[in-house]
């Protein structure tokens, strides 16, 4: 203490005004020790300690955890609160653990809950200023219903055809790799690109070819991104402030060139077949239905044949529920709106806080998932827990892979179908197995989106 005050006293006699920075740091880590950082105390709302310049969110901004660990961490630590605070760096921002305060927040009081936390700046990215997910208010109500009549089930079941045919091409592909070690993402990745090329403009897009084709390449780019632009997005979620100040689109120049003129909007899709190689009971069962659902339709396969298969749609839901790509959902406040507590005080009074207009709000979507309360044994793989006997039956919302509301997922019905066609077509002929370099799951603290740092090997073996 004594060496530090000699220090400054020599630099403020040497250099006066080198006492203007520092007077400005002392005067921001006071503000943050009495005032910000004691947003939530003052309210009574549980929050984890946050450090000095990153809020809660250190591990997340130096890559070590991706954004759900946390999430996790701070949903286990208050296992009876309905919500808890936290700071995104400085912002006090709050994190929705109860499912009905869920649900009220996307559907009924959605008015105040309307936007994502995400800036988008369409000066740079303007192609982007036609996705829902990202922009807000009118451009939001625009984008969406022009994109609504492409999503429905009348449409779906036409395109079906076309998404067999490409099914049948990734089927094929695969015929020629038996028994040779595939990265699941990279498998995924081919299907979905032939399948939205040949769906939105009827041509092949050569996915299935061994060289690299232009659409993969393309597709691929889309998500990889540059350096600067990670950074920029890693900001554009947590450091909306300083994010606007960077002139980086979030797409690459020739990516959005590729966009611009196809018009295809592309987002990951998980495949489904890592549990089922990690479970062959179950991949048993589920080739058992499909084999007798095909029969019972004369040996055809059509869109309302796939609809019947129940046990499919339950291997599907129970993958989204343990590895949802949307791991967290990230809403922002639009008005003053009151949060209920869940329980009175001695005089009977209702308990709530009030939540700012421009809070961040988090929806822990895989800590919901991952919770035994609502979902028992939540480490196993059990489909049949989406069987009419066992469904959890909850007045709030405890399984929102494609969120829920007004803003709830356009695509949902087209990547069911999509991840459903490629099962059973995969069923049909192969058994699924894990390769013998694949290795634990691991989540990608580098990527928004929930996946595995290191892939998912597998093989596949002929019926
Ligand atoms: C398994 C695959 C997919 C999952 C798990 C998924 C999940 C989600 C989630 C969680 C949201 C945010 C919902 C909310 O804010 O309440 C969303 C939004 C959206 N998704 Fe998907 N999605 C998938 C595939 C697709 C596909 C294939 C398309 C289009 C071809 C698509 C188009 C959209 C659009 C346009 C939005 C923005 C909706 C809006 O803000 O109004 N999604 N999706």
């Amino acid at each position: 203490m004594l060496v530090t005050s000699l220090f400054l006293a020599g630099l403020f006699y040497h250099n006066p005004l080198a006492a203007v920075p520092v007077f400005g740091i002392v005067c921001l880590v006071y503000w943050l020790m009495t005032h910000n950082y004691k947003f939530w105390e003052i309210d009574g709302v549980p929050f984890p300690k946050p450090s000095m310049f990153t809020g809660n969110l250190g591990p997340t901004l130096t890559l070590k955890k991706h954004i759900c660990e946390l999430a996790s961490e701070w949903y286990n630590a208050y296992p009876e609160k309905p919500f808890v605070g936290y700071f995104k760096i400085f912002t006090p921002a709050i994190m929705v653990r109860d499912p009905v305060l869920v649900k009220n927040i996307l559907t009924r009081d959605f008015d105040c809950f309307a936007n994502n936390d995400f800036l988008l700046d369409i000066g740079q990215d303007p192609l982007l200023s036609h996705d829902p997910f990202l922009v807000t208010g009118e451009r939001w109500k625009r984008a969406r219903s022009l994109l609504t009549p492409s999503f429905t089930g009348a449409k779906i079941k036409q395109l079906f055809p076309v998404m067999e045919s490409v099914a049948d091409a990734f089927e094929a592909f695969i015929g020629r790799h038996v028994l040779q070690e595939l990265e699941a993402k990279e498998l995924a990745a081919r299907f979905t690109t032939q399948n939205v090329v040949a769906c939105t403009f009827s041509i092949d897009g050569d996915c299935f070819t061994e060289q690299e084709s232009e659409f993969r390449r393309m597709g691929r780019r889309v998500f990889e991104t540059s350096h600067l632009a990670t950074i920029k997005t890693m900001m554009a979620v947590f450091l909306p402030d300083i994010a606007k100040w960077i002139p980086v689109p979030f797409l690459l120049k020739d990516v959005d060139q590729w966009i611009r003129s196809l018009v295809a909007n592309l987002i990951i899709k998980r495949s489904a077949t890592e549990p089922l190689a990690k479970n062959p009971v179950i991949q048993q069962r589920l080739y058992d239905e499909i084999r007798k659902q095909i029969d019972a339709n004369h040996g055809k396969l059509d869109f309302d044949v796939m609809q019947n298969m129940e046990y499919l749609d339950w291997v599907m839901l129970e993958t989204l529920r343990m590895h949802p790509p949307a791991a967290t959902m990230h809403k922002i406040s639009t008005k003053k709106y009151i949060m209920r507590k869940g329980f009175r005080d001695e005089t009977g009074h209702e308990m709530s806080i009030y939540v700012r207009e421009g809070t961040p709000v988090l929806i822990p979507v895989l800590s919901i998932h991952m919770d035994p309360k609502y979902h028992p044994e939540p480490q196993q793989f059990d489909p049949q827990r989406f069987s009419t006997e066992r469904k959890v039956n909850h007045p709030g919302t405890v399984f929102l892979p494609f969120g829920d509301g007004p803003r709830m997922c356009l695509g949902m019905r087209f990547a069911q179908a999509q991840v459903k066609l490629a099962l059973v077509k995969l069923m049909l002929s192969f058994r699924v197995l894990v390769a013998p370099s694949d290795k634990p799951f691991v989540v990608d603290p580098r990527s928004f989106v929930y996946q595995s740092k290191h892939g998912l090997r597998i093989m596949f073996d002929k019926r």
